[in-house]
């Protein structure tokens, strides 16, 4: 398969230059997903990933220009369908009307990826209400709001897979990270409920926790370049930040029939990250220049 040319930065999420399949080509063939944040980053490698194996996608979020250069790449290297779509996450109304011209241009979707975030590094002396509610609605309540309506629509008569992109920063709290940290541990909770009430209808939710991941928006904004430059990559028990493919590997396997009998977990896939950095970090705390 062809691919187009990767620049390393976060600005320009481009394709893999080069794939070797761990899986099946087919593993996903035929079936459909939904993917929140799905123009950059992490979501836009699970939009790649998935495709690679055979998988229609659309991908939504708030700037239609970034999802539809995304949209074209995805194709152009891949050769399967992708569906760009301008949404919110925060407003009913546009995660209903996204949900429908999925239905209508790829038909009924298979499985849902809520990848869609807002972070920023703040201490939470200086935090405000809004600023705390932001990501808290974005994250927490823009996972609720896609997945009700993919459920009600789709998954409540023929099942499907939630995937949810969390983190582990609430694991053992994190410094600069109280809105993040409550809204993903927020996520994770839902998926256990969700997990519950909807296995009867063959859903089935998991969450899927990534550490620190290289050439991301998340590691440009949360500190990344001062972890590198002060080595602590290398300390972590695997010696390595993650990639965007070891999530989308992650998160392929979690929405293929190798995963039908797990639901209600949170994957983490940090390479033992959480167990091990610190996260205190008293002196960054003064300036949170990162
Ligand atoms: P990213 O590239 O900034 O991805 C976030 C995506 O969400 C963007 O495409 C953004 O697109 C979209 N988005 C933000 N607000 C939205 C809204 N209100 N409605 C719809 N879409 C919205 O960041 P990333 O680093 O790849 O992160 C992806 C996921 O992994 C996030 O859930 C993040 O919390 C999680 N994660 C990342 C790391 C890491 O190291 N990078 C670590 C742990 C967890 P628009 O701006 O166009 O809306
Ligand atoms: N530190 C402290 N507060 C901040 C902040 C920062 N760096 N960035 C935003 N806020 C606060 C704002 O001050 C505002 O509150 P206020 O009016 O009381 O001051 C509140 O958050 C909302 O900000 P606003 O810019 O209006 O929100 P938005 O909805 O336009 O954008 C963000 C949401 C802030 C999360 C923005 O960074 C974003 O769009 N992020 C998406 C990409 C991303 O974060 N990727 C990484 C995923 S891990």
């Amino acid at each position: 398969m062809a691919g187009s040319r990767s620049t390393n930065y976060v600005d320009s999420d481009d394709c893999l230059l080069e794939y070797s399949y761990l899986f099946s080509p087919d593993l996903l063939r035929g079936k459909v997903a939904f993917i929140t944040g799905g123009g950059s980053g992490i979501g836009f490698r699970i939009a790649e990933i998935f495709m690679r194996h055979g998988c229609n996608v659309a991908i939504g979020s708030r700037n239609t220009s970034r999802v539809e250069i995304a949209a074209k790449k995805l194709v152009q290297v891949t050769g399967g369908r992708c569906l760009s779509l301008c949404m919110d996450v925060r407003h009913v109304d546009e995660v209903s009307s996204a949900v429908e011209e999925t239905v209508a241009s790829l038909g009924l979707i298979d499985i849902l990826v809520n990848n869609a975030a807002g972070n920023f590094l703040c201490p939470a002396s200086s935090l405000s209400s809004k600023g705390f509610r932001t990501v808290m609605e974005i994250d927490t309540l823009g996972t609720f709001n896609t997945t009700k309506a993919v459920y009600e629509r789709c998954f409540k008569a023929r099942g499907g897979i939630v995937v949810n992109l969390t983190a582990t920063l609430g694991l053992r709290g994190q410094v600069m990270q109280v809105h993040a940290g409550c809204a993903k541990a927020a996520i994770d909770a839902m998926t256990r409920h969700l997990a519950v009430e909807w296995g009867p209808d063959a859903v089935r939710v998991n969450s899927l926790a990534p550490g620190p991941i290289e050439e991301t928006e998340g590691m440009r904004r949360l500190g990344g370049s001062w972890a590198r430059s002060a080595g602590l990559f290398q300390k972590l028990p695997l010696g390595r930040a993650g990639s965007k493919l070891d999530v989308a590997h992650a998160a392929l396997f979690l929405a293929s029939p190798a995963a039908d009998y797990i639901t209600g977990i949170t994957l983490l896939v940090d390479g033992g990250s959480w167990l091990t950095t610190p996260n205190a970090f008293p002196d960054i705390l003064p300036s949170a220049k990162l």
